[in-house]
């Protein structure tokens, strides 16, 4: 299968993920959540993952973290092939991608109080000791704009937003390369939100970070994402420059997305005729449609859709597209 080149010139690649197949075994057959995907994350450029519900985004990043090991395909970290490197020897790997989650309640233990959820990763891969620790949590603390009055505080004693600061705090502990967010503002209120995002956006200047944002509010994913790769079950159909892929989406299925959202068309990206407006049902990933999996709910679909599977191809120096009629399409909007 023909390999596509990372969009951007190269600068320094984080994580690298080559032709990944992730296949579960189901009761219905087998389901394959990651179906060929190749992507690059880049020092300093965040990169948004957007594509409806079950469309492979959180296994991506399993698999990117190695908590699911790929069914083929290569993962490569700082250079080195990671793939089947054994558990123990994957620690430091692990500790260079950390996770903040969408519900920071849940995701926090309750019966430890702030400090000792911040400090928790610390004892686990055992930096530090107990004198230095607490220093490093409030130190975090003081990054995340917490007060050092809940140092000794419980989660449910702290709001939402104040939570998911704990949760941020605590993904920094072990000095990550790259934080993943998966819908890590969507259960809070919109000015709170627009906090978190704030906070993260001066934390990606001071610490140099690099993001990967999953959100369904493309609106998020376009202020703070340099990239996006739009999926569709299980494959990347779209990636380019955030910008530019929002201002001028190229896959049908790109367009349907951005369509289907009113307040974010309006917002200064190009209208897009009505007959892109995502429609129908999404076929069952235990028995896709052959050629373009998206073809049963695409109005562009021709014969050579059902026949033949797009690969995702450089259309444009910064956009990769799985669509056959990509340039004829984006010609005729
Ligand atoms: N452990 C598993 N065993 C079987 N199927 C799985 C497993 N994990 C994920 N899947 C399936 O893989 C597909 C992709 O799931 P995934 O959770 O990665 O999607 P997602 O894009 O993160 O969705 P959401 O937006 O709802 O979080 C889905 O069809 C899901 O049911
Ligand atoms: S390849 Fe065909 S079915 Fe698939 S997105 Fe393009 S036009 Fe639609
Ligand atoms: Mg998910």
């Amino acid at each position: 299968m023909e390999q596509p080149v990372a969009v951007k010139s190269p600068a320094r690649a984080l994580v690298e993920l080559a032709d990944v197949v992730k296949a579960f075994k189901t009761p219905k057959g087998q389901l394959v959540a990651c179906d060929h995907v190749s992507l690059t994350v880049e020092q300093g450029v965040s990169v948004g993952l957007v594509g409806e519900s079950g469309s492979g985004k959180s296994t991506l990043i399993r698999t990117m973290q190695l908590l699911e090991r790929p069914t083929s395909g290569t993962v490569r970290m700082n250079g080195e092939d990671v793939t089947r490197l054994p558990e123990p020897k994957l620690k430091p790997y692990r500790r260079n991608i950390q996770f903040v989650a969408q519900d920071p309640y849940s995701s926090l233990f309750p019966n430890l109080t702030v400090s000792q959820n911040i400090m928790e990763p610390l004892r686990i891969h055992k930096v530090g000791d107990a004198k230095s620790r607490p220093l490093k949590a409030l130190e975090l603390m003081q990054r995340v704009g917490l007060p050092a009055d809940y140092f000794h505080a419980y989660p449910h004693e702290l709001s939402g937003g104040q939570q998911q600061r704990v949760a941020i705090a605590r993904a920094l502990a072990l000095s990550p390369q790259i934080l993943v967010l998966d819908e890590a503002v969507s259960s809070l209120d919109v000015s709170i939100q627009a906090q978190i995002l704030n906070l993260l956006q001066r934390l990606k200047a001071e610490l140099g970070l690099t993001y990967i944002f999953i959100s369904h509010n493309l609106a998020v994913i376009r202020l703070m994402c340099e990239q996006t790769a739009v999926m569709y079950l299980g494959r990347i159909v779209e990636q380019g420059e955030s910008d530019s892929l929002f201002r001028r989406p190229m896959h049908p299925y790109t367009r349907a997305l951005i369509a289907s959202i009113p307040a974010f068309t309006a917002e200064g990206v190009t209208p897009l005729p009505s007959e892109s407006v995502l429609t129908g049902e999404r076929p069952s990933p235990t028995n896709l449609p052959s050629g373009c999996a998206y073809r049963t709910r695409c109005p562009f679909a021709t014969e050579r859709c059902k026949n033949e599977r797009p690969e995702l191809r450089r259309v444009e120096p910064d956009r990769l597209v799985a669509c056959h009629y990509a340039e004829t399409l984006a010609a005729n909007r």
